[in-house]
């Protein structure tokens, strides 16, 4: 069945892959981003001139103009993913992150339940607002903790963490206090095309090409759980249509690295699909530098309640889908030229310029 859905930040790495799978099964799209440095029109070239997408630009904390999205658009659902997302950047920036992350969430789920209040009966039973968040609320595992569950207490390390624990908060809240229909999901370390290269798998890719250092944080042994893009969407899916409201699922890869070898993985594939000129590794770009302040060692996260209640499970193995992803970005050398701009290499300069070496 074709629905109206409104999402917020699908301009971004994850949200325009949402998009596109959505207008790809026949939903019509109203995507509210604010074109921040990490949203990008061209992740939404394929959907250009398609009528079904209404792409308009606008900050989720802007409540008239959120307001007359709902009333003219009347959706069927809300989905969630606009925030600030970059570690990194919250320990340099931390207010941004409060502003967008915890008050544009509360000033959007306040707009919409106003709205939602005044829908018939019928439709306000069949409405949903999917807030997208991450396993990084839960905080950080040691070597042989158990994966974080959904009653994991959330203990959020970084200012993002934090800011996205206290939408979530917010979320469950608008559910207890309001009755409004939310579904929460907890998803692991995404990759997949399009994905802004400040994060380590895009940033390892560039930084190779160039010819320049790649910068892994302290020892290299802190673990991610990987999860390709396409799949992340898959769950989001299922949980926009059959979640029980009110409910939190996470969503994990099985996939958890170090990342020593998710970097020496990226070094390899470009070993073989685009050779240096010298013949020599690209292993030998790699630095050890400064450690990211309170860098989480572990995340791992158990996902078997999508799996039992939504029939759920990770499609695309790291190995597999990072080959894919290496290709995409030397694939779309435009792309990537329009990216790395003069704001993106000031980012590199204030991140890593002043980063002591690490031993490794
Ligand atoms: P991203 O940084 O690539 O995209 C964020 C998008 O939100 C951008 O298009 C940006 O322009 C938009 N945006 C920012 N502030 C906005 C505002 N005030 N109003 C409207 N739009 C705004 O991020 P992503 O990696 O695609 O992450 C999307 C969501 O998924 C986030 O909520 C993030 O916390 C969550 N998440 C990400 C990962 C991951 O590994 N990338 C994993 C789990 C959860
Ligand atoms: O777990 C889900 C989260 O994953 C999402 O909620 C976040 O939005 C997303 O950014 C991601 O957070 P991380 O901090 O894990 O991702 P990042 O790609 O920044 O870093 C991955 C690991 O690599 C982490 O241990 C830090 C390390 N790293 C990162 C960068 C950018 C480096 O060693 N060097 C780097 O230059």
């Amino acid at each position: 069945m074709s629905r109206t859905l409104l999402v917020t930040g699908g301009a971004g790495f994850i949200g325009s892959a949402w998009v596109l799978s959505r207008l790809a099964a026949g939903d019509r799209i109203i995507n509210l981003d604010l074109l921040t440095y990490s949203g990008n029109p061209e992740n939404l070239a394929e959907a250009a001139g398609n009528p079904a997408h209404v792409f308009v630009k606008g900050d989720i904390g802007d409540e008239g103009l959120v307001k007359a999205l709902l009333e003219t658009h009347r959706p069927d659902a809300v989905v969630n993913f606009a925030a600030e997302t970059h570690v990194d950047r919250s320990i340099l920036d931390p207010d941004r992150f409060v502003r967008t992350n915890v008050l544009g969430t509360s000033v959007l789920l306040r707009t919409v339940r106003d709205w939602w209040l005044t829908l018939p009966e019928e439709r306000r039973a069949a409405f949903r607002f999917l807030h997208i968040s991450t396993d990084e609320v839960y905080g950080s595992l040691g070597p042989s903790d158990a994966p974080f569950t959904e009653s994991t207490p959330l203990r959020p390390n970084s200012p993002y963490a934090a800011s996205k624990a206290a939408a979530d908060h917010f979320v469950r809240a608008w559910h207890e206090t309001y009755g409004l229909p939310v579904l929460i999901t907890r998803c692991s370390n995404n990759y997949g095309p399009r994905q802004f290269p400040e994060k380590l798998i895009p940033l390892m890719i560039l930084s190779a090409l160039e010819g320049k250092p790649l910068p892994v944080y302290g020892t290299g042994g802190n673990i991610r759980d990987w999860l390709h893009v396409e799949d992340h969407c898959e769950a989001l899916a299922l949980v926009l249509e059959r979640g029980q409201p009110g409910g939190t699922w996470n969503i994990g890869g099985g996939s958890g690295r170090t990342n020593m070898e998710a970097v020496g993985a990226v070094c390899s594939l470009l070993d073989e699909l685009r050779p240096r000129a010298d013949g020599r590794s690209y292993l030998e770009q790699i630095r050890h530098v400064e450690d990211r302040a309170g860098h989480d060692f572990r995340y791992a996260t158990d996902f078997s309640r999508i799996t039992r209640e939504l029939g759920w499970r990770p499609r695309r193995r790291f190995e597999e889908g990072l080959a894919e992803t290496v290709r995409w970005y030397l694939g779309h050398p435009q792309w990537v030229r329009r990216v790395v701009t003069g704001e993106y290499r000031a980012w590199l300069e204030l991140n890593y310029a002043g980063r002591a070496d690490a031993a490794p």
